[in-house]
Formats: C-alpha cells, sequence, structure tokens
C-alpha cells in the first residue's frame, strides 16, 4: 500500500512525472537540472513515504502544520520559522532530542544523513515521489455503522454485558477513578489498558464498535516499556481491556490476517478512547499529536 511512484528519466524529462496535482515546477523547464522538479530523488523519497507522510501528507493531519511531498513543499518557507526552509527546518527537528521529527523518536543516523545531505545540496529533484495513503477506513464519513447505542448516562443495558457499556467513552476516568463514580472498589474495576475498536475512523461516543465476536481475527498488541507483549481481544461492542498492570509507556498496534495498522507515539496512559476520540485528540498530552481518530482495523492489502 505504499507505493512510491517511480519513472525513468527520459520519462521524466519528456512529460514530468506522476500527476502531483501542485502545479510546482514541472520537468527540465529551465535548463539548470532537476531542481524544480515536483518528484524527490528516491532514496529521499522513501524516508518521507515511511517516517513523515502518514501526517505530513497532501492534505496534512494529525495536526502536521504542512505538506512535505513536494520539492517546492521541501523549499518553502515554515509556516512558523519562515526564515528557514521546510527543509532546513526538519534537519533541525530530526536532530531535536527535545521536540523530534517524526514526534515518536529520532529516525537512524543513516536516513538522517540522507535527508540532510540533500537539503544542504539544494534540495534538488529526482524521480520518487511519496503519495499520501489512501485510507477509506480511518477516512471515512461520521457513522454509527452497528446503529446500536448504549443509552447515555446509564451502567447497564438489557441483553448485554458490562464489558460493552459505554463503547468509545474514556473508560479509565471512570476504571481509574472508582471512588470519583461511587464505583465498588475493587480490584475487578480498575484497569490498566481499555478503549474501544471501530469498524471506521470518526464513529460517536456510545455506538457499539466492531463485532469482535463475529470479526474473529483482529487483536490489540500491546508491548509495554519492559518488551512484554500482549493480547487484547475486542468483545461485541469493540471493547478491551486489562486489568493486570503495564509498566509506561508502552507501543501498541492493530493486527488482523490483512495487516497491522501500528501506533509510532508510545503513551503514557493506557485510555485509548481518550485520544481516540470522533475527531481525534491528544488526550491532553503536551508530546502527543493529535490522534487520527477512532482505533480502526488495518487496511485490506
Ligand atoms: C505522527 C505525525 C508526524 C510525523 C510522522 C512527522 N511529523 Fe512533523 N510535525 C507533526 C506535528 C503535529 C507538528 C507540529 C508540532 C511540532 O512542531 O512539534 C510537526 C512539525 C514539523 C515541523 C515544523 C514545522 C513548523 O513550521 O514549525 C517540521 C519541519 C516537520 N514536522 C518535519 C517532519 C519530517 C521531516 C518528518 C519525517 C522525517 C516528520 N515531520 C514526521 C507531526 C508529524
Ligand atoms: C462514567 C464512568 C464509566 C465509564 C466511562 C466506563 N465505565 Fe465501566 N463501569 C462503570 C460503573 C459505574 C460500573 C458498575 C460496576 C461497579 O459499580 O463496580 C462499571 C462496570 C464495568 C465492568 C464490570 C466490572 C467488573 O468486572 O465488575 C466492565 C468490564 C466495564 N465497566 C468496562 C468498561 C469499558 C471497557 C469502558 C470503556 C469503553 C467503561 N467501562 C467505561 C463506570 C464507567
Ligand atoms: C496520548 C494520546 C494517545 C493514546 C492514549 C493512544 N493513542 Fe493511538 N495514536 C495517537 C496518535 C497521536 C496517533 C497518530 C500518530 C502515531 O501513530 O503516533 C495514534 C495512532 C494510533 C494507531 C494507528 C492509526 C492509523 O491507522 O494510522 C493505532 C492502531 C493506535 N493509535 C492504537 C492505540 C491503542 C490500541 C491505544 C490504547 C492501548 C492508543 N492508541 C492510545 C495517540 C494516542
Amino acid at each position: 500500500m505504499f507505493t512510491v511512484v517511480r519513472c525513468s528519466v527520459v520519462f521524466l524529462l519528456l512529460f514530468g512525472c506522476a500527476d502531483s496535482g501542485t502545479g510546482e515546477g514541472g520537468a527540465g523547464g529551465n535548463g539548470t537540472g532537476a531542481s524544480n522538479r515536483v518528484a524527490l530523488p528516491c532514496d529521499v523519497a522513501d524516508i518521507v513515504q515511511s517516517r513523515c507522510a502518514s501526517c505530513h501528507g497532501n492534505p496534512p493531519s494529525s495536526s502536521a502544520p504542512q505538506s512535505l511531498l513536494t520539492i517546492a513543499e521541501w523549499k518553502a518557507p515554515s509556516p512558523t520559522f519562515p526564515e528557514l526552509s521546510n527543509g532546513e527546518l526538519s534537519v533541525e527537528r530530526m536532530k531535536n532530542v527535545a521536540r523530534p521529527m517524526p514526534p515518536s523518536g529520532l529516525v537512524a543516523a543513516e536516513e538522517l544523513a540522507v535527508i540532510e545531505a540533500w537539503v544542504s545540496g539544494g534540495m534538488q529533484g529526482g524521480e520518487c515521489e511519496p503519495q499520501t495513503v489512501e485510507d477509506p477506513i480511518l477516512n471515512a464519513d461520521p457513522v454509527c455503522t452497528s446503529m446500536d447505542f448504549w443509552p447515555a448516562g446509564e451502567d447497564e443495558k438489557p441483553g448485554k454485558t458490562r464489558e460493552e457499556m459505554f463503547p468509545g467513552m474514556p473508560c479509565l476516568d471512570c476504571h481509574q477513578n472508582p471512588a470519583k463514580y461511587n464505583m465498588e472498589e475493587g480490584a475487578d474495576e480498575v484497569f490498566s489498558i481499555a478503549g474501544t475498536i471501530f469498524p471506521t475512523g470518526h464513529e460517536p461516543d456510545l455506538c457499539a464498535g466492531l463485532d469482535g465476536d463475529s470479526i474473529t481475527d483482529v487483536l490489540i498488541r500491546i508491548e509495554d516499556a519492559n518488551g512484554n507483549v500482549f493480547d487484547l481481544k475486542p468483545n461485541e461492542a469493540g471493547n478491551f481491556l486489562r486489568k493486570a498492570s503495564v509498566a509506561m509507556p508502552y507501543a501498541a498496534k492493530v493486527v488482523s490476517a490483512t495487516g497491522e495498522r501500528a501506533m509510532s507515539y508510545k503513551p503514557s496512559t493506557g485510555d485509548c478512547n481518550l485520544c481516540h476520540t470522533a475527531d481525534g485528540s491528544n488526550g491532553g498530552d503536551p508530546n502527543s499529536a493529535v490522534a487520527p481518530g477512532r482505533i480502526v482495523v488495518p487496511l485490506s492489502p
């Protein structure tokens, strides 16, 4: 699914490469060579594709301020430090231990070296253009696919188990603070991790999520700070939870028979729905970007 358009130099010179739709540059028009081309050198494009394009795509997402797919975008002034180009600021941020890009942490030294050499060499054009990943699941219009709502404010619903309660709501707000909600104080009510997985990316609160009883190959895989890996299975409402403790921060991904979706950020709260709201939030964590919406199933290959 992460395809990078490659085309031959001859094709590029004659017709340009890929329809980027930016209207910028075009191939070789000024006789000075590659510098105004839209496409990036392939080694640069590969890194942008795997490390940056999920947020700095077109349009940008997860609160990234700009798209970084074309030469023109890399050469343009940064929106917040216009004295620097996006390329120069990218090198600075890719080295910045306190505020790295990507936000999940520093990339490998070899990857940084490729970007740094290209930027200091004046960001010459190349033959490969990173593509924004089409994601019809995550980017679907808001809808409650199940059409099955949990009644607001009720902690029971006839015919349903307690495990199916309040899909999409931040479970740990109650299930790590039982006293606040006059809940019984037994260990059973306190969770370390909980959330909801949905069929599409912007489903409303209280809407039952993915039916894990019918769709049985989907799991939430957590790797905690000590390297312990465990799988959580969504129930009939898409809710999943863990009671035993988890060393923070942790990594999370959704795994199915057709692929996986991994989170690059490592949160220090197990309250998945705090960030994975219908519209997406950073859950009040200043180090986190805004989540792209709900936790959803992987794309089919
Ligand atoms: C998970 C999403 C995400 C990924 C992946 C990501 N960024 Fe960002 N980027 C952001 C967000 C959000 C901001 C705005 C907040 C900030 O500046 O920290 C940002 C800001 C920036 C800025 C500063 C823009 C300005 O004008 O202030 C640059 C430059 C940048 N990113 C470059 C990159 C590069 C290069 C990569 C890949 C190597 C990358 N980012 C990967 C989300 C991301
Ligand atoms: C507004 C507060 C609130 C939220 C949010 C909430 N719960 Fe609950 N939960 C309760 C209350 C109240 C009970 C009743 C049990 C009690 O009094 O101990 C309960 C009971 C449960 C139980 C039964 C506990 C047991 O084993 O005895 C499960 C499982 C559960 N909730 C799962 C979830 C999940 C999963 C979420 C998030 C999708 C969630 N809850 C969100 C308040 C909440
Ligand atoms: C502090 C906020 C926060 C919390 C808590 C959080 N996430 Fe995320 N999540 C994000 C952000 C931001 C992104 C997008 C950028 C990235 O991948 O880091 C994301 C992305 C994801 C993705 C990839 C989405 C996609 O398809 O591109 C998955 C899967 C995911 N999270 C699962 C989880 C699970 C499971 C939990 C709970 C165990 C969880 N998240 C808790 C903020 C959070």
